[in-house]
């Protein structure tokens, strides 16, 4: 159990799950114009645990929900719906919380929580063989279908109806070609319409990446061999290139009963390793890895090939401790430090540089999706305080030079816009949504979309602010019939591919 004497901040407060879900509500109080480019459904995914946990809570932990807000011809539609997981199914028949949790997998208790549930299974108490995933991180459409993704599972397809409604259609195989897990953040490439993807586990070759083609057809898995288990959040793609990232954070089952730690463990010593494949290749003997300072990162903004060089545009964090965000643990993160910055890795050379864009805490990187692989020019992310709920939203202009010195996130330099929140409000990952698609249009002429909680008053939004200006004034306000608690990644469905996928089959 855990100690009483904390408090389980991710399971408390405004970070609270909300256990019943909302069928859709119509006509929401709109202030001021939802623009036409917004017809579509945007989501957001989060932890939001149906049950309590048995022992330990993590935030990576909770049970997805998705919470929805329909947007057609200027009128909202609010929504919130669980994934209906495997696991979720399957604690909702016992009416508890039975499948292990990251929480959990901690020093000896870990241990007896994994040999806990080795035995469930074993006993066939527990069904563990369609994956014992959360579906809680993050969003993707791909092939007329709306994912819902954790990186421990396979994908779970979620169905937009009509009136905005979300349904779970169930999990994602790719006739039975998928057996391996499936990352949080898959790229797909705006030109081709194809998925490129990767799951990890703790079997070598430890990586597995995959190319899904424009028509939802998965190709022949690639190994990519790494010397241990490690935890990979996130990837990225360019015109020629998959970048897969080798950084220290080690699954050490041992270390975590020696030293109590939790079972990934992130080694000061080791430095951060880059892979650069060719991203059709067939097999991984044409990868090149290259070499940074020690670091860790969970999410890419960008990358694109510049001459001999391949370009990252990331989000890198320095000593990074996965207990940061165990509610039981500690209140504070003070190691939450992600810095924007730019890697670069010459072909032609083999060298490795890096340099920073900004100062501390910039997190959920986002750019305008038609981008994708592509040299581009502008990135959006949160600020974060220190205990990660987002305080504001950050745009970066990648063609102006950082001040140099710079400490504080504020305008100046290379920071051309930032949407402060304001005093007791906390928002969440923003979407950009182009008035007009395709890499021709204006690459910041649309909007800006994302959740805010006002803890003073307990209401909470969706706003839409101008991308191009940053203004103050947002566009539009969006009020929610009730609290939407923080959570992970956002998506925005336009309304061509909710048409697509109504249209579309249903078979996995
Ligand atoms: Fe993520």
């Amino acid at each position: 159990m855990h100690d009483a004497s904390q408090p389980l901040h991710y399971l408390s407060g405004n970070f609270a799950p909300v256990r019943e879900e909302t069928p859709p509500v119509k006509d929401l109080p709109v202030t001021g114009h939802l623009p036409e480019c917004l017809n579509g459904e945007f989501v957001r995914v989060g932890p939001n645990p149906k049950f309590d946990p048995v022992a330990g809570y993590h935030w990576f932990d909770g049970d997805g929900m998705i919470h929805g807000v329909r947007i057609k011809d200027g009128k909202a539609t609010y929504v919130s719906r669980y994934v209906k997981t495997s696991r979720l199914k399957q604690e909702q028949f016992f009416g508890g919380a039975k499948f292990m949790k990251i929480g959990d997998v901690k020093g000896l208790f870990g241990l007896l929580m994994v040999n806990m549930q080795q035995l469930r299974t074993k006993l066939k108490i527990l069904d563990d063989s369609y994956g014992i995933g959360t579906a809680n991180t993050a969003l993707i459409y791909h092939h007329g279908k709306l994912l819902a993704l954790q990186e421990a599972d396979k994908p779970y397809v979620v169905k937009v109806l009509e009136d905005g409604d979300l349904q779970t259609v169930g999990m994602m195989d790719y006739d039975k070609r998928l057996t391996h897990s499936f990352t949080a953040h898959p790229k797909v490439d705006p030109v081709t319409g194809e998925m490129f993807t990767f799951g990890y586990s703790h079997k070598a070759p430890y990586i597995t990446y995959r190319v899904i083609s424009k028509d939802g057809v998965m190709h022949n898995p690639v190994p990519i061999t790494i010397p241990e288990p490690i935890m990979m959040h996130d990837f990225a793609i360019t015109e020629n290139y998959a970048i897969f990232m080798d950084l220290p954070m080690h699954f050490r089952p041992k270390e975590m009963v020696k030293e109590k730690k939790m079972i990934y463990s992130f080694d000061l010593t080791k430095k951060a390793r880059f892979g650069v494949l060719p991203r059709y290749a067939k097999d991984e003997l044409m990868i090149r890895w290259f070499e940074l300072p020690n670091c860790f990162i969970f999410h890419n903004a960008n990358a694109w090939e510049d001459e001999d060089e391949v370009v990252l545009i990331t989000c890198r964090l320095e000593n990074p401790d996965l207990d940061m965000v165990s509610g039981n643990v500690k209140e504070k993160l003070e190691n939450f430090g992600n810095e924007l910055y730019e890697m670069r890795f010459n072909m032609a050379t083999g060298a490795a540089s890096q340099r920073k864009l900004s100062a501390s805490a910039v997190d959920f990187p986002r750019i305008n999706e038609w981008y994708t692989g592509r040299k581009q020019r502008y990135v959006y992310g949160t600020i974060l305080d220190s205990i990660a709920k987002v305080t504001g939203i950050i745009k970066f202009d990648l063609h102006a030079e950082p001040e140099p010195g710079k400490t504080e996130l504020e305008v100046g330099g290379n920071i051309i816009g930032i949407y402060d929140l304001g005093p007791g409000r906390y928002g969440s990952e923003a979407i950009y949504v182009p008035q007009e698609t395709g890499c021709t249009a204006e690459e910041d002429g649309g909007y800006l979309i994302f959740f805010v909680h006002d803890e003073r008053t307990g209401k909470s939004y969706v706003n839409v602010i101008d991308a191009k200006t940053m203004s103050a004034d947002p566009v539009a306000v969006v009020e929610l019939p009730h609290r939407v608690p923080y959570g992970f990644h956002a998506f925005f469905v336009t309304e061509e591919q909710l048409q697509e996928q109504a249209a579309g089959s249903y078979a996995s």
